[in-house]
């Protein structure tokens, strides 16, 4: 793709490198410690994830822009994700797979999606295209994000002093925030007090957004009846860590989205492009708020 569209410029993979000090920009997970070592003359780093979370940003010079992954495939693989995950619980999807093991055939009640309402934590690049997929199913839909956010059928609710709100018109709440210094350990006990009682969680942000324990908690009280989490902290968990066989949990192996080879590639030239004719860059974040 490189080659084709930008063939001016050359294209290496790590580890052939050629000669490292030409190199000025950077596509990666986890780049080495030492990057200004190893890489003198770096302009931008792309993280090929959505998050960069991985990253110790403190360690990365200021002069080196740090951009994250945003591009349509990725939102387009976490709508389908969001929207297997609400489904399934709406239409008592687990709980049938449970009976199936226990050959009991046994239906409930054809209860309509407006009668479910849907929280996204998050109305960024990935939360809003939720969002909106959530609406069109006919699912009461409300967001919680630092700003408002107006987008047509999806009440906005922002900044600390209205999560309370929001979290208290929240059937299931969808986690699709970047892990932050100020997100970390956010769905935590007291968090979980606050929705109704026996909703669900669905967690597609990073494993360290939950505090494990509380979560536990909130199952033993049915402050919540179910939850589907596709990340953890550590990934995987240890083999005898209580999430695996927990009635109540359903685990995925972090495959709610990830970057495309095709779409992440065109952000990647995309945005190389308009940097060098020194225009902004899709995703790059700010280093004061980490995301
Ligand atoms: C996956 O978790 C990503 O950050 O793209």
């Amino acid at each position: 793709m490189f080659a084709r569209e930008l063939p001016e410029l050359p294209f290496h993979v790590w580890p052939d490198i050629d000669d490292p000090q030409k190199v000025r920009y950077l596509a990666a997970w986890q780049p080495p410690e030492n990057l200004s070592e190893v890489f003198p003359n770096l302009e931008v780093l792309f993280s090929v994830g959505a998050g960069v979370d991985q990253l110790n940003i403190a360690t990365i010079p200021q002069s080196i822009r740090i951009v994250r992954m945003m591009e349509p495939g990725l939102a387009e693989g976490m709508m389908e994700y969001v929207l297997w995950a609400v489904l399934s619980y709406h239409r008592k999807m687990f709980h049938y797979a449970q009976q199936q093991g226990q050959h009991v055939w046994q239906g409930g009640a054809n209860i309509s999606a407006r009668a479910f309402r849907v929280g996204v934590m998050g109305m960024g690049a990935l939360g809003t295209p939720v969002l909106e997929k959530l609406a069109q199913f006919g699912y009461a839909c409300n967001g919680w994000s630092r700003s408002r956010h107006n987008i047509l059928g999806i009440k906005s609710y922002a900044g600390p002093e209205e999560l309370d709100a929001f979290l208290a018109s929240t059937d299931i709440l969808i986690c699709l925030m970047p892990l932050t210094d100020a997100t970390r350990g956010i769905l935590n006990r007291e968090l979980f007090a606050k929705l109704p009682k026996g909703s669900c969680l669905i967690n597609c942000g990073r494993g360290g957004h939950l505090v494990q324990d509380d979560l536990l908690w909130a199952f033993d009280n049915g402050q919540l009846s179910q939850a589907v989490l596709d990340v953890t902290d550590p990934e995987p968990l240890p083999k005898e860590h209580p999430f695996w066989d927990h009635p109540s949990i359903i685990l995925t192996p972090h495959v709610a989205s990830s970057s495309r080879v095709e779409s992440g590639g065109e952000m990647i030239l995309k945005n190389i492009t308009q940097y060098e004719r020194g225009f902004e860059m899709t995703g790059e974040i700010s280093r004061s708020l980490g995301y």
